[in-house]
Parts: structure tokens; sequence; C-alpha cells
């Protein structure tokens, strides 16, 4: 028997509305995650993956327009009322952004703020929720968690401010977490804490992680399978291991060749993808990447791509 994954998005498009008229961010994204499972969406700056994540959210603000189906439990959220999106988000899908500060409020004591979110969505007394909200600042390993409840965010290091910004995702016990560039703004040694948190996480409450990053390095940490972003598409779609050693889309062969590795030998440049994505607005062709790839033949530009075999691409690697 087959169960339904947690969360199944189908052909999901996200336009906005702008002055210069519409622009189409994410053109027919699919991608399923398992519960308790893990997935990595990784491309360029711009690709859109903030705006994927931001629909499974509900947060693409009023000039988005989105289409198809984000299936969480096999309710669409896409027909969801605001009332019912508002309800799921934080007690079931949590999100945590690159940047703790822009999320937690700087007047605010780190106890008062997660200690909110629980008495939003479950109700609970406010003594019952600072007791809840120190036993999972605990449980994100962070240090003198009693004392922390009264501290204020400016006064706890980037990385403890990254773990708070997870505490409060996770303290109403969702089950799928979405974790956009959670961190890109931290150095190594903080950034591999985090990610090691993350897959604690997962195994010890069976979170589901939908993980968000430009950064091919982090995705091996963590996640089972990635997903690559181009323009909006999804161009590549395949066990992290397998798109790691053998990439078959070039555009993430381009990106595994732009990654700095301890393999690499100093002092030799890194071969930078050249070139910039198109613009969203301009009429692109077929295959978006053709224009910036060595291996594009005549027929990419014009012949119609089907996404096949994990790949949106006529002639992969
Ligand atoms: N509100 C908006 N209106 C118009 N365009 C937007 C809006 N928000 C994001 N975009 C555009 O959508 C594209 C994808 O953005 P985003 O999902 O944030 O990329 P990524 O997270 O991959 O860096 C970008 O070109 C960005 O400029
Ligand atoms: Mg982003």
């Amino acid at each position: 028997m087959t169960t339904a994954p947690l969360l199944s998005v189908e052909q999901l498009c996200v336009a906005h509305r702008t002055p210069r008229g519409d622009v189409e961010v994410v053109s027919g994204i699919n991608l399923q995650l398992e519960a308790g499972g893990t997935l990595a969406i990784v491309g360029e700056s711009g690709s859109g993956k903030s705006q994927t994540a931001l629909a499974i959210m509900g947060l693409n603000g009023p000039s988005a327009c989105l289409t198809g189906r984000v299936l969480f439990d096999g309710e669409n959220l896409l027909t969801a009322s605001p009332a019912r999106r508002r309800a799921l988000r934080g007690a079931r899908i949590a999100m945590v952004f690159q940047d703790p500060m822009a999320s937690l409020n700087p007047y605010l004591r780190i106890g008062l703020q997660l200690a909110e979110v629980l008495e939003t969505h479950r109700g609970a007394s406010r003594s019952a929720a600072w007791a809840e909200a120190a036993r999972t600042l605990d449980s994100v390993r962070v240090s003198a968690a009693r004392e922390r409840l009264n501290q204020y965010p400016h006064e706890l290091s980037g990385g403890m401010r990254q773990r708070v910004m997870i505490a409060m995702a996770i303290i109403a016990g969702p089950q799928l977490l979405i974790a956009d560039e959670p961190t890109t703004a931290l150095d190594p040694t903080v950034q591999a804490q985090i990610l090691a948190l993350l897959d604690e996480l997962r195994r010890d409450r069976g979170l589901a992680i939908l993980l968000i990053t430009h950064d091919l390095g982090v995705v091996s940490r963590l996640c089972e399978q990635t997903l690559v972003m181009y323009a909006g598409k999804l161009v590549e779609s395949a066990p992290t291991q397998q798109l790691l050693s053998r990439p078959r889309h070039p555009y993430t062969a381009a990106l595994l060749r732009a990654r700095p590795s301890m393999q690499h030998p100093p002092g030799l440049r890194l071969d930078a993808l050249p070139g910039q994505p198109p613009d969203l607005r301009q009429t692109m062709p077929a295959c978006r990447f053709a224009p910036r790839c060595r291996y594009a033949q005549p027929d990419c530009a014009d012949v119609p791509l089907q996404f096949e075999r994990g790949v949106l691409c006529r002639h992969p690697l």
C-alpha cells in the first residue's frame, strides 16, 4: 500500500502583477515530500526557490496569482480560506528564513515571542507556554535556556538567534519545516551545527524538511532528494548523492563546477558560470538555460521540452 505524501506540489505557477506587466516567476513546479523526509531546492539567486516556498506557506503577497495545486496532507492549500491557512501556518507548516532578525521582534523578550506562538496555536496558558518555551530552546541546544527567555534578540549571537528562530518554528509541533537559506548568513562552523540540528529534529520529531539553498555543499549533509531550479523551472530532480556525483543537466554540472571544495587546489580559480539568468519578462528559448549552456545544440532553443526521467534537457549529460 502506498501512502499519500505529506506535501505534493502539482504544476505550481506563481505570477506577479507589476506596473510593467505580469511576470511569471515559478513555472509549473512539481514536487513531493514524504512525512519525515528531506528535500532540497537549489539554484542561483532569482531562480524562484523562495517564491515556491512562500507559495506553500501562502505568503507570496497581494500581487501574486497562483495556479496548480499545493496538497498538504491531501488538502489543497491554494483553495483553502485565509483563516484555514493561518491556522496551518506555525501549527503544521513552519518556515525559517535566512535572517532571523527580520522575523524576530527586536523589542520583545525571546520567551514572550516563543510563548505567543503556543498561546495562538494551542491556546496554552502563559505559564505552560513559558515552560514549553524553555524546553524547546533546550531541544535546539540553546545553552542556559531559562535565562535566555528573558533576553532580547540583539543579546544573542547570529547562530543562537537562528536556533531561537528554529525553536519558534517547531514549538507548536509542525510536520513540515521549510528552511529558506537558514545558514547562509552564518560562518561555516555555525552553519554545520545548524544543519546537524535540523537533521536531529528530523530524526527525533519526524519533521519533514524542505531546505532551500543556493549552496550545493549544504544539501549533501541533510537531504535525500534534490531539485534544481532555473529561471522558475524545475530542471533536474535526483537523489542528492547521485545528483552530486553524476549531474545530468548541464546547469547542475555548471553549479557543481562553480562550487569550492576541499579537494579544490588552492589558488585555482573556480569555474564560475558565465552569463546571467534570463529576464523573465522577455520571450525565452524553449530551454531557458540554452544561451549559457556549453553543450547547447541548434535544437535546444526552439524544440519544446518535456521533463523526462528527472531532467528538463534534450541532450542530458
Ligand atoms: N513581489 C514580486 N513582484 C515581482 N517579482 C517578484 C516578486 N517577488 C519576487 N519576484 C521575482 O521572482 C523571481 C524569483 O525570486 P525568488 O523566488 O526570491 O528567487 P530565489 O529565492 O531563488 O533567489 C526573481 O526574479 C524576483 O525578482
Ligand atoms: Mg530566496
